[in-house]
């Protein structure tokens, strides 16, 4: 089963722009990638800013592009986005004590898509509401593998000026929700428009970059009150994850979408050294 991730659209961010918006030129582009390229997933899951003020507008034609996908399409709340907004848009997509936080089983996987948001702030959010709620699902189902998707990664990633404290509150009460649950195969973020793998509370934890504009590579601290000049958003490829579960394992591929070439096919030339791979295999 391949179940892809597309995150942080920010959909909106020119509302006036003609003839298109550089993000939804971007979206269309990883959205026909991953529609029509050779690894078509059975389902998408949109980790949150899929807009970039949560108006209306902007989510009506984020729905429409989505609309169009040929297979299943889970959409959950950025800092950017309202929750208003996108259960408008999207109005299938159920909600649990006020929050966009809801669970979709299949190929005997059971995805859990959380809610992350705060009005008004750009950082992460996790209340004792939200915990509880999975902290609950966590302890019905204690062997079932489960993977989590949350915009906001709960970790210090080293891009200063996006990152939370560790000591915020939020990330100790969803760390407490799923400290020791063995369960949990992954748990995969956006929010950063960045590639990143790390470990939390002893899950493996990945950042899948934006669909929008990324995120400059500066690993260097900030200081709030001295701009110095250092890039901060660039114009790398939009890039979308595809999580492949065989039942056992999960493993997450990345790929970048841009105008690369294709150096090498699978032609007779080749068919030795792959058959030669095949042999080796015991
Ligand atoms: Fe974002
Ligand atoms: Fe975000």
């Amino acid at each position: 089963m391949l179940i892809g991730q597309i995150t942080d659209i920010h959909i909106g961010f020119e509302p006036d722009a003609r003839p298109e918006e550089l993000n939804r030129i971007r979206f269309r582009a990883t959205l026909a990638r991953i529609v029509e390229g050779p690894n078509r997933p059975d389902m998408l899951v949109a980790t949150g800013d899929m807009t970039d003020r949560g108006d209306c507008e902007s989510f009506e034609r984020t729905a429409e592009l989505l609309g169009a996908c040929p297979f299943p399409v889970y959409p959950m709340v950025g800092n950017h986005d309202t929750r208003e907004a996108l259960l408008r848009a999207f109005p299938d997509t159920p909600s649990a004590d006020g929050f966009v936080q809801y669970e979709v089983e299949r190929g005997g996987l059971r995805i859990l898509l959380l809610d992350t948001l705060e009005p008004g702030r750009h950082g992460g959010a996790f209340c004792e509401t939200r915990a509880a709620w999975l902290a609950d699902r966590l302890r019905e189902r204690p062997d079932q593998p489960t993977l989590i998707f949350m915009h906001h990664p709960p970790v210090v990633a080293g891009i200063d000026w996006m990152d939370p404290v560790a000591s915020e509150g939020w990330i100790a009460r969803f760390g407490e929700a799923v400290a020791g649950q063995d369960q949990i195969v992954g748990i995969h973020c956006g929010h950063l428009h960045r590639p990143i793998f790390t470990m939390f509370r002893g899950h493996p934890l990945g950042v899948t970059p934006s669909v929008a504009p990324l995120v400059a590579m500066d690993l260097r601290p900030i200081d709030p009150d001295t701009p110095d000049g250092r890039d901060l958003i660039t114009t790398e490829p939009p890039t979308y994850a595809l999580h492949r579960w065989d039942g056992s394992t999960l493993v997450t591929h990345y790929e970048r979408v841009s105008d690369w070439r294709v150096l090498a096919s699978y032609t007779p030339q080749l068919q030795g050294m792959i058959r030669e791979m095949f042999a080796e295999r015991e």
